[in-house]
């Protein structure tokens, strides 16, 4: 027995204690041998002579478990060390990351407003119906809501479904004149090609007194920054419709897969149509009480900017994480 013990002591891997263990505990082990000896025992004998062996067997089994954990902690101890990650290593292999073309298109629309002289506003992503819809113009049971499929919330929130809010927000934060825009997050049911539940936008609002802005100065201003972000592109301006501007205008700008001549990404209009604008609503104004101002207010999808800029053709690539896409961008 003696034996028996220094043998499962001087193990040095959990392997060779495995093949100890059967050859002692197991089923045809050393153990199984000694007590099958147990029926040729005389019956006065045999209670002692059983017990005198399951106590070895007791005492053996602890010191194969001491054995066993001292073993299987040093394994776990050296597999931590072979996996652990030398942050000291050297290593010349380039792994340059880059800006999502997303942020990328962002900052660079952003970068054109801030030296025109614009502040760059934030507000919350989970808004109230007032911020979203009412003070937009948007009364409740107004059909112009279902231009956007909302997500709401249990407490009658709703996750915004455009930068618009900031406008609002805005407005009543501050006194007149407000040059500002609001880049940022937008959510909206929908997902296919060119919708994903959340993209970006980027708000305009600029408000002086009364007569100070006008129709022409948005052409303007929207022309110019178009030409900035295109390059030598025709821009034109379509009567259209928002609540809260009136006039309100889409702008177009000619495609610039096909110069203008028809293709598939144009649907062969020969025009590309990337923002939304117009004269700020009098119920804009009376919403936060602004008295004798006038404005006007644009708004625009960063993602339809950046898959224009960059021939992206599946709005959805932009959100998947794949790496390879990111490399396309260093
Ligand atoms: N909020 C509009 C949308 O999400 C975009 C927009 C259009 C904003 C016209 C404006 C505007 O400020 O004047 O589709």
């Amino acid at each position: 027995m003696k034996k028996l013990e220094e043998k499962i002591s001087q193990a040095i891997s959990l392997e060779e204690l495995e093949k100890i263990r059967i050859e002692v505990f197991g089923k045809k082990g050393i153990l199984a041998s000694k007590f099958a000896m147990l029926k040729d025992v005389p019956p006065s004998e045999k209670r002692a002579f059983a017990q005198g062996l399951n106590n070895k067997k007791s005492h053996l089994q602890r010191v194969y478990d001491e054995v066993y954990n001292r073993l299987k902690s040093e394994e776990i101890e050296k597999l931590l060390k072979s996996e652990a990650i030398d942050v000291s290593l050297y290593s010349n292999l380039e792994t340059k990351g880059a800006l999502h073309p997303v942020i990328e298109t962002m900052d660079r629309i952003i970068d054109y407003f801030i030296a025109l002289n614009f502040s760059v506003e934030d507000g919350p992503k989970i808004e109230d119906d007032f911020h979203n819809f009412e003070a937009l113009n948007l009364p409740k049971n107004h059909p112009a809501r279902d231009m956007q499929d909302t997500f709401f919330c249990r407490d009658g929130g709703v996750l915004r479904t455009h930068t618009s809010p900031v406008q609002i927000r805005t407005m009543l934060a501050q006194k007149p004149p407000i040059r500002m825009i609001a880049p940022g997050a937008v959510f909206r049911k929908d997902y296919d090609l060119t919708h994903t539940p959340m993209f970006h936008q980027v708000e305009g609002l600029v408000v002086q007194k009364k007569g100070e802005v006008n129709f022409a100065n948005l052409k303007s201003i929207l022309s110019d920054f178009l030409h900035y972000m295109f390059g030598d592109v025709e821009v034109r301006f379509r009567p259209s419709f928002f609540p809260f501007t009136e006039p309100s205008a889409e702008v177009d700008i000619s495609c610039i897969f096909c110069k203008g001549n028809g293709c598939r990404v144009c649907s062969h209009t020969g025009w590309l149509e990337v923002l939304g604008c117009g004269i700020v609503d009098p119920n804009v104004f009376d919403a936060v009480n602004y008295k004798d101002v006038s404005g006007y207010a644009f708004g625009l999808g960063v993602e339809r900017f950046a898959m224009l800029l960059h021939k992206i053709p599946d709005l959805r690539m932009l959100f998947e994480g794949d790496i390879r896409l990111l490399e396309q961008f260093r």
